[in-house]
């Protein structure tokens, strides 16, 4: 798919890989609508991505707006593509991207965050993709981006319910990409792995138990190649994440093994992992 020209929602496109995709998206000469639930973050990065778009090779025909609301609420779903339609006069690109985490033993883990996590994780971009779909058919090329996470693919242990949330919009999305198969609507699944943004401010693993960071906007360059290219996929982490990915299917326990051997000092650096 051209991106150029494209009209595109971000969910959570204030801050991290959201921001980054914005900056990428505006850079090629698309139409982008951001969102957030902080309305002073939203305004400084619309105004940011704005100053881009004018020193663009695309100038003031690229339009860039952000709508402050809450994709967990049905209201701040409502609102959410309501404003982007009407600032976009339509949608090719839906990015759901918004999404937060609570890290820790399952046991030990408030109902009320375990219900936040699968609300703007996995419910929110459910229930959004169903809302802007006739918008994306009348596009006649569209797609739906769903940013899952590598956590989807080999699960981590204290992330158990933010696993099962990604792993859930993974595989929505491939069922979705089937249903929708010679519809004009594309879906791409994006697996970040750990990406340098404010999420990850609250966790103290480093390489040592597994959390390399990469910047946003790597990730972001990757997600915008799997667009252009009409990938399916895009995973994150290298080589060395690959290979864990291929060993959790082949051998499973060989992981768990190598868990067991940092479980403990992971679970004191993920304790405060929190971003919802
Ligand atoms: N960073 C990583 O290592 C990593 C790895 C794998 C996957 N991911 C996934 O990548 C996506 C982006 O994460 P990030 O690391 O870029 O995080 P981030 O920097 O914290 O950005 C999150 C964005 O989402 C918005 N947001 C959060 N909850 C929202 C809600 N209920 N309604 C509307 N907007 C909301 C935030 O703005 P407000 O706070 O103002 O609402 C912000 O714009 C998430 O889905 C995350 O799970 C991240």
């Amino acid at each position: 798919m051209n991106i150029t020209g494209k009209r595109i929602l971000i969910t959570g496109g204030s801050s991290g890989i959201g921001l980054a995709l914005a900056r990428a998206f505006v850079a090629k000469g698309a139409n982008v609508v951001i969102t957030g639930r902080r309305a002073d973050a939203l305004a400084n990065a619309v105004r940011n991505l704005q100053q881009n778009a004018q020193q663009s090779d695309y100038g003031s025909n690229t339009r860039v707006c952000g709508v402050a609301a809450d994709v967990a609420k049905p209201d701040g779903r409502a609102t959410t593509i309501t404003q982007a339609l009407e600032a976009l006069g339509g949608l090719d690109i839906l990015v759901n991207n918004a999404g937060g985490v609570r890290a820790g033993r399952l046991e030990n883990t408030a109902e009320a965050d375990l219900q936040a996590m699968l609300d703007v994780d996995l419910v929110a971009p459910i229930l959004l993709t169903r809302d802007a779909l006739p918008a994306l058919r009348a596009s006649g090329e569209a797609m739906i981006v769903n940013v899952s996470s590598g956590i989807a693919l080999v699960g981590v242990p204290f992330y158990a319910t933010y696993a099962a949330a990604k792993a859930g919009l993974a595989r929505f999305g491939e069922a979705l990409r089937r249903e929708l198969k010679g519809e004009g609507v594309h879906v791409l699944t994006a697996y970040p792995s750990g990406t340098d943004t404010p999420m990850m401010r609250s966790n103290r693993a480093g390489p040592e138990l597994g959390f390399t960071l990469e910047p946003a906007d790597d990730v972001a360059k990757a997600i915008v190649d799997g667009i252009e290219s009409n990938a399916f996929d895009v995973i994150r982490g290298g080589g060395a994440r690959a290979q864990m990915i291929a060993l959790n299917g082949e051998n499973p326990a060989a992981i768990d093994e190598r868990f067991l051997g940092l479980k403990r000092s992971l679970e004191v650096a993920v304790k405060d992992h929190a971003a919802l």
